[in-house]
């Protein structure tokens, strides 16, 4: 059975979506915001983090303190518009490894098209995040994870800014081993399976193309 998708549902990630989704907002305070709102993701997706105990001399003591025990993460963003998420979520995690899969929806069949690939070569001993701000049809974000999953991370997860119900239920289908993370779940999926209300082009608006 599927695991339940963790909504996020803190102001801050809520605040910021709301102006990442307003078509007045800038390609500069669209990407700040995409980064702003990955690197919060980030903090309840690395939760489960195991620590380990040590002994720290802080100028008045010896105390016992624990910190994160070697875990190793690698984060795959899918290309172009998963890019948006690195710079905030490297933040939290400076010694993350970066995969990267290039995916592009065809306009017409709506099918996910693959044009790169390149993990890290010890991505065996690590836990993966699939980054990607939009889940849409889930195509893009299922034939992502297939992709990773044949280089045998340890686990992996998802994270996206916004999700239509079907493209939840579709990777939760596909993939009921993966933990989803979502900033917001929208309505639906208009006619040109674009999200409604959604936020339009993420990879244009990140990048300013059209
Ligand atoms: C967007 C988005 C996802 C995909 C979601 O990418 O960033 O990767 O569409 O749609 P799906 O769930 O129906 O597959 P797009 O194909 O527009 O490419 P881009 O990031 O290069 O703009
Ligand atoms: N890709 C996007 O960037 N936005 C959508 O709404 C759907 C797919």
């Amino acid at each position: 059975m599927a695991k339940e998708p963790f909504i996020m549902d803190h102001p801050l990630i809520q605040h910021k979506i709301s102006l990442l989704r307003d078509k007045n907002t800038s390609t500069k305070e669209f990407r700040e915001l995409i980064s702003e709102i990955a690197m919060l993701m980030c903090y309840e997706a690395t939760r489960d983090l195991p620590l380990k105990a040590v002994e720290i001399e802080t100028p008045i003591a010896t105390a016992k303190a624990h910190i994160i025990a070697g875990r190793k993460i690698a984060f795959v963003p899918i290309l172009r518009a998963g890019l948006g998420m690195v710079d905030g979520i490297l933040n939290m995690v400076p010694s993350a490894k970066i995969g990267h899969v290039g995916l592009y929806r065809d306009p017409e069949t709506l099918k996910p098209v693959e044009y790169y690939c390149k993990m890290p070569t010890d991505i065996s001993e690590r836990d993966v995040i699939v980054l990607d701000p939009m889940l849409a049809t889930g195509g893009s974000a299922i034939d992502a994870i297939n992709l990773v999953k044949k280089y045998g991370p340890r686990s992996v997860k998802f994270m996206c800014v916004i999700a239509a119900p079907e493209g939840l239920a579709a990777l939760q289908e596909a993939h009921p081993d993966v933990e989803i993370y979502v900033g917001a779940l929208d309505e639906r999926l208009n006619e040109n399976s674009y999200i409604v209300p959604g936020l339009g082009d993420a990879g244009d608006r990140i990048f300013g193309t059209k």
